[in-house]
């Protein structure tokens, strides 16, 4: 069982997709992070993320990269949104993603494009969303916990750079797919969006075996 969650940075698709993995027993992958491992290595190597070609050569990072918190960064988190609209690093990048969620049992991924290109196949697909200002308050409050020196301005005026980006660019644009199921999180806890996203999951497997048997 393949499950897709799309969304915006901080609509609260990382925490949805991660507690799906732990109800439904399934490997959970969170694909922003591939790209901010090339954000992060273009940076380190000096090559210039706005070139198609240097940020692809990027894209061979060290697999312990994934685990530094510094990927985590509002920085990084920039890069990544600039190497990932070249459509050379996406590429790169799409072996790795769909063999994951191909592997055997499935598995719950997470990212901009997992239910319009990596896993069109998916069983249940959700794209999360948030209003621009529910999305920065939270975004402000984990940076501020972790100890970063940001305002609440500069971080809604990043989201929406970023969201602007990541929806105009040619390659593989933020946008739900057709099947997808909407999940609007701006007033809901992270309890009760959890809990909606279990229940839309459930409705969306049980509609795929309903339309199976018919
Ligand atoms: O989800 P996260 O904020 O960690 O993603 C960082 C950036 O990586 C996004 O702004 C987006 O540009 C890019 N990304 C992407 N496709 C994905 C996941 C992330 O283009 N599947």
């Amino acid at each position: 069982m393949i499950i897709a969650v799309d969304g915006p940075t901080a609509s609260g698709k990382g925490t949805i997709a991660r507690a799906l993995a732990t109800h439904y027993d399934l490997p959970h992958l969170d694909t922003g992070l591939l790209y901010r491992a090339v954000g992060a290595h273009c940076a380190a190597l000096k090559l210039d993320p706005d070139i198609p070609d240097e940020a692809a050569r990027a894209t061979d990072f060290p697999d312990d990269l994934l685990a530094d918190p510094v990927l985590r960064s509002e920085a990084v988190g920039g890069l990544a949104s600039r190497v990932s609209k070249h459509p050379a690093v996406r590429a790169a990048l799409l072996a790795r993603q769909r063999d994951f969620a191909h592997q055997p049992g499935g598995a719950v991924l997470d990212g901009r494009d997992i239910g319009t290109v990596i896993a069109p196949c998916a069983d249940a697909k959700l794209f999360v969303t948030a209003s621009v200002a529910a999305r920065a308050r939270r975004r402000h409050a984990e940076m501020v916990a972790r100890g970063e020196a940001v305002t609440l301005a500069e971080i809604a005026a990043d989201l929406a750079a970023r969201d602007d980006r990541d929806s105009k660019r040619a390659a593989a644009p933020l946008r739900a797919a057709d099947d997808a199921v909407l999940l609007d999180t701006s007033d809901l806890t992270i309890e009760r969006a959890v809990e909606q996203a279990i229940a839309l999951v459930d409705e969306a497997l049980s509609a795929k075996r309903t339309s199976g048997v018919e």
